[in-house]
């Protein structure tokens, strides 16, 4: 079976309909027919200064939320990332393949090194993009379902395969990037040219899952909407609304078109209180099951315990070609 591989950082109380629909949708999907590898990643976290107690905190809730939503650790590895060493450790034989300018030219690290200026940035922010090429290349998986803003990281990634692949002995399978077109960027609610994200200015524009259900159907309700009130998708007359359409058929599955002509003349009115609704039963069971799951941790950490081991048998087999490629001795 093919092998799939992807991670989500816990860098929040809750993920949000961004991280759903743009990724983690397809990570439930694909278990299917695949071989799926899926991690938080705690050690990209702390690129930026993170609270150990909260970032404890968020990791479990964090797989609770996968397993709510329907990751299977019978089908998956589920895991954390600090606790499979071989991430770490390729990521350094890769920082060592990785040109500076090269780096540099991550617009990722461009924008979040912005605000504080580029020396307040840590290295490991620098760094981030080739940590993941050794994420993904450990396991070497054939797809790796992420939304758009993940694109250039997984060009890196496969540069930095090409490279290692060349320079010593194909070692690596160059993995395709699985990006779903119609969810690949759902904007912000009250900013919807930009994407929707737990660093934005106002929590008011993102639908996070575990919010009280009541919470998300106002933030749903009171979605900033274009000029006009043709209900069309058009995302780049109507960003507002066309996001809305994005998420309403995204979870019904139903095709925009459709939507597009049963709320036509009918005003933005009813498709903000209709989709609130839409989006009420989905979250409501969905957290009770998270908050179920998080009552009961020794499950929680046991799961993501066998995840680190098979996860981890996989990773080391991986490593140590590396290792041996790249000339190191291997211990006696
Ligand atoms: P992260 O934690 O920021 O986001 C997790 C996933 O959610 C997607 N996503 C979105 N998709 C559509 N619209 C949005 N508004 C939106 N916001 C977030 C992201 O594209 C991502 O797929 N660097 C990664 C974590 C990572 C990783 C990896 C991913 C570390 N190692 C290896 C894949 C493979 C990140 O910060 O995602």
């Amino acid at each position: 079976r093919p092998r799939v591989l992807s991670g989500i950082q816990p860098t929040a109380d809750s993920f949000h309909f961004g991280n759903y629909l743009g990724a983690l949708r397809q990570w439930v999907d694909l278990q299917e027919e695949h071989q799926p590898f899926f991690f938080i990643a705690d050690q990209h976290a702390i690129t930026v200064e993170q609270d150990p107690r909260l970032l404890r905190e968020r990791t479990l809730r964090a797989a609770a939320q996968l397993l709510a939503m329907g990751v299977d650790p019978e089908r998956s590895a589920i895991f954390v990332q600090s606790q499979v060493p071989a991430h770490a450790q390729l990521s350094w034989v890769l920082q060592c393949l990785t040109g500076f300018g090269e780096a540099r030219r991550m617009t990722q690290f461009k924008d979040k090194s912005a605000k504080n200026g580029e020396g307040a940035a840590s290295v490991g922010l620098f760094t981030y993009p080739v940590l993941q090429a050794a994420d993904i290349l450990l396991y070497r998986p054939h797809f790796v379902p992420v939304g758009e803003d993940q694109r250039q990281h997984l060009e890196l990634t496969r540069d930095l395969a090409q490279r290692f692949n060349h320079r010593y002995k194909k070692t690596f399978r160059l993995p395709e990037p699985y990006i779903l077109k119609a969810t690949a960027k759902i904007t912000d609610l009250q900013e919807p040219r930009a994407k929707m994200s737990k660093s934005a200015s106002s929590p008011a524009g993102i639908i996070e899952l575990l919010d009280e259900p009541k919470v998300s159907a106002k933030k749903v309700r009171s979605a900033v909407t274009d000029s006009g009130s043709e209900i069309r998708f058009d995302p780049e007359g109507k960003p507002g609304i066309s996001n809305l359409l994005t998420i309403y058929s995204a979870l019904t599955a139903r095709p925009v078109a459709d939507l597009e002509a049963e709320y036509d003349g009918r005003g933005y009115g009813a498709l903000k209180t209709d989709l609130a609704d839409v989006v009420v039963e989905f979250v409501t069971p969905f957290r009770d099951t998270t908050l179920e799951l998080l009552d009961d941790q020794t499950h929680l950490t046991e799961v993501l315990r066998r995840g680190a081991e098979q996860a981890g048998a996989i990773a080391e087999a991986t490593l140590r070609d590396v290792y041996q490629r790249v000339g190191f001795v291997a211990a006696a």
